[in-house]
């Protein structure tokens, strides 16, 4: 038996559910959320998809934590948009209230799960429910860098008119326009991409990318969700599948790059007993510079959250 449990059933959760679902790996899904039965209605309208799709795995949903009772894996998507008004810090302050509560109370009913954050800001919000959770850094780590590498190969695809599925790519630093994409590790079927495209357009698409998700948040009014969604489920499935797959996470460095104590993006093997490995690479000067500038905007914000009695 296999379980998983999505906190948030907004636009990410309810997405993340949906694809978890439609991959028909795991026995049950459960969506919880604070907003009355909103999750009830989006685990039974995805059921009922079931069959239209052809999937077995069962959904269920609700408010009341004993739902997620011995979860192997927890995503975590609870949290407030900013609204007109509200500091940067007053966000900061509500989504980590929002975190830490959600981690407690999973950990009421289940031992010890896995949990992929995918609340922002991101880093500070994993940084935020490993604490709280007095879990294993290698159980608690946070989804971005999926999407974000997702965001870099679909501009590449888009600019070199191949699938977006020969390109692979790696992404290290923050969740946010610090970010590090690494043309270096970027390949198009083991091509390097520097063969293959101008420099210029290349910053360009690596300019686009850092700021991919105010651009999207431009044209809706509202951040994104079905990349965001299926990249949580991905890492979900890997963990469960123990497929050993190497993503872009935002895990606890414990002195790798000379960083310590601080999560931002890195590479990772995932598997079944989560971050397996933190992956080393040679780094040059000038990536190593950008990531130590990219951690160190991280650790401001979590330094701020340090000091604001949330935990
Ligand atoms: P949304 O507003 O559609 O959904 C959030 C849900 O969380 C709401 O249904 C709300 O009722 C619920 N919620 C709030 N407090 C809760 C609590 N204490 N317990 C349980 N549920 C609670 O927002 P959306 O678009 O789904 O985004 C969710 C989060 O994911 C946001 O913080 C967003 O910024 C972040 N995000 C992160 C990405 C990443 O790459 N890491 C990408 C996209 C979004
Ligand atoms: C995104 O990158 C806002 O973190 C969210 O779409």
């Amino acid at each position: 038996m296999s379980k998983i449990t999505v906190v948030g059933a907004g636009n990410v959760g309810a997405t993340c559910a949906n694809v978890l679902a439609h991959a028909d790996v795991f026995n049950e899904v459960v969506l919880i959320d604070i907003q009355g039965d909103l999750a009830k209605g989006k685990a039974l309208d995805t059921w009922q998809q079931a069959p239209v799709d052809g999937y077995s795995t069962r959904l269920t949903g609700g408010s009341d934590y004993a739902l997620s009772a011995n979860s192997d894996i927890v995503v975590i998507t609870a949290g407030v948009p900013r609204k007109p008004g509200m500091t940067r810090d007053d966000l900061i302050s509500t989504n980590a209230k929002i975190v830490v509560s959600v981690t407690q109370n999973l950990l009421k009913f289940t031992k010890n799960p896995i949990i992929i954050v995918v609340s922002n800001p991101l880093d500070v919000m994993t940084y935020a429910c490993w604490k709280a959770s007095g879990l294993s850094d290698k159980r608690v780590f946070g989804m971005a860098g999926v999407l974000d590498t997702a965001r870099y190969r679909a501009f590449l695809a888009e600019e070199l008119d191949v699938s977006p599925k020969d390109i692979q790519a790696m992404l290290m630093g923050g969740h946010g326009d610090t970010m590090v994409p690494l043309p270096r590790y970027t390949t198009v079927s083991g091509i390097p991409v520097t063969e293959l495209i101008k420099k210029e357009k290349l910053d360009a698409i690596i300019e686009r990318t850092k700021f991919g998700g105010g651009e999207l948040v431009n044209l809706m009014g509202t951040s994104a969700w079905y990349a965001p969604g299926a990249a949580a489920a991905q890492m979900a499935i890997a963990i469960i599948k123990d497929e050993k797959r190497v993503y872009p996470c935002c895990v606890r460095l414990n002195g790798q790059y000379k960083l310590k104590d601080v999560f931002v993006g890195s590479p990772v093997k995932l598997g079944r007993k989560g971050v397996q490995e933190i992956i080393k690479l040679r780094l040059k000067k000038d990536e190593l510079d950008l990531l130590h500038k990219s951690a160190a905007a991280v650790k401001e914000v979590s330094d701020l959250l340090d000091g604001m009695k949330v935990f």
